[in-house]
């Protein structure tokens, strides 16, 4: 018999990739925030509704709207969370939550480990912090899945801005001196497969494309995977701008939050291809239609 999956967040870039990915081997429970918002109690909202596992891909995710809406931030990404934590909880159920990157405060040198110090430096930072924390109090079986630049077919990102840019501007420039790791939808829903029932561990993991890039490293792959395929490009060079002349971001960004992703390899056994094959590969189905 199938197993029942809730997702939560079935519009979202991860939401949607998972349910359609999950759909085939389980019997998926999609949830738009017309069927759960987050900003109300749970309790209510999922009543009668019985499942296995949930997993939980909403949140509010815009930084700047966050922070001057912190209320709501701490609601929907924090005490929402704790709410389906403890409603798992009681029905015996885990609940797998999609967390972030901006949890640290980006001052590290090296790539952040699982147990490193969360110390957030926005309120949508502290905000999914507050979630995560929640979470692993409601029940220590419970998995918080750490992420950061989600990227893939089900809704335009980035590398989507990039490319649009590039072919219909003559310049383009992006941060660089921000560096982050490039998480494929894609590839994502494979890595998570085995933490659905085959590894029921709690705790916290990170699971993203490995190897770091700037956000003008990243347009700039996209860019050559795009010339690649031979697509028409007005723009080839992005240009560097620094991460402190963009007087429209309102809640500071962390410089640095490569995630290791040592765990999920060692825990797994299985490969993740790096962050610039993911984005050649998603650059070709974007061109070639195959997405
Ligand atoms: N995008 C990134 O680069 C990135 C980086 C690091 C971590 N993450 C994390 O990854 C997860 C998934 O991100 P994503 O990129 O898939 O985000 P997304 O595309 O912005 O999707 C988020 C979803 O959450 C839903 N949502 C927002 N407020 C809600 C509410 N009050 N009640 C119910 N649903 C609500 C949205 O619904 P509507 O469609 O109705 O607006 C949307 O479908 C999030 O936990 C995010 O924090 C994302």
């Amino acid at each position: 018999m199938k197993r029942q999956i809730a997702i939560v967040g079935k519009n979202g870039r991860l939401g949607a990739a998972l349910c359609q990915a999950l759909a085939e081997e389980n019997q998926v429970l999609p949830f738009g925030r017309e069927e759960l918002d987050l900003r109300e109690p749970v309790w209510e909202q999922l009543k009668g509704v019985q499942f296995d596992l949930l997993i939980n891909a909403a949140a509010a995710t815009n930084v700047d709207w966050c922070e001057s809406h912190e209320i709501e931030a701490l609601r929907i990404n924090g005490y929402a969370v704790a709410e389906l934590g403890a409603l798992c909880a009681e029905r015996d159920a885990r609940c797998l939550h999609v967390s972030t990157d901006y949890v640290f405060d980006g001052l590290s040198s090296r790539p952040y480990l699982e147990e490193d110090p969360a110390l957030p430096i926005s309120v949508y930072g502290k905000s999914k912090r507050l979630g995560e924390e929640l979470l692993l109090d409601a029940h220590p079986d419970h998995l918080v899945i750490r992420v950061s630049w989600v990227f893939g077919p089900d809704k335009p990102g980035f590398i989507d801005w990039a490319l649009d840019q590039a072919l219909n501007h003559d310049n383009l420039s992006a941060i660089d001196d921000k560096t982050s790791s490039p998480t494929y939808t894609l590839d994502f829903v494979r890595w998570i497969r085995p933490f659905l029932f085959e590894l029921p561990i709690g705790g916290i993991v990170h699971l993203c494309n490995p190897g770091g890039c700037t956000w003008r490293e990243y347009a700039q792959w996209a860019i050559d995977a795009a010339c690649l395929e031979g697509v028409p490009l007005k723009a080839r060079e992005v240009q560097p701008i620094t991460l402190n002349s963009m007087s429209s971001f309102l809640a500071r960004r962390p410089p640095y939050t490569v995630l290791e992703i040592g765990k999920f390899l060692n825990l797994t056994g299985l490969r993740a291809r790096p962050w610039r094959d993911a984005v050649q590969h998603f650059v070709r189905g974007k061109f070639l239609g195959t997405q």
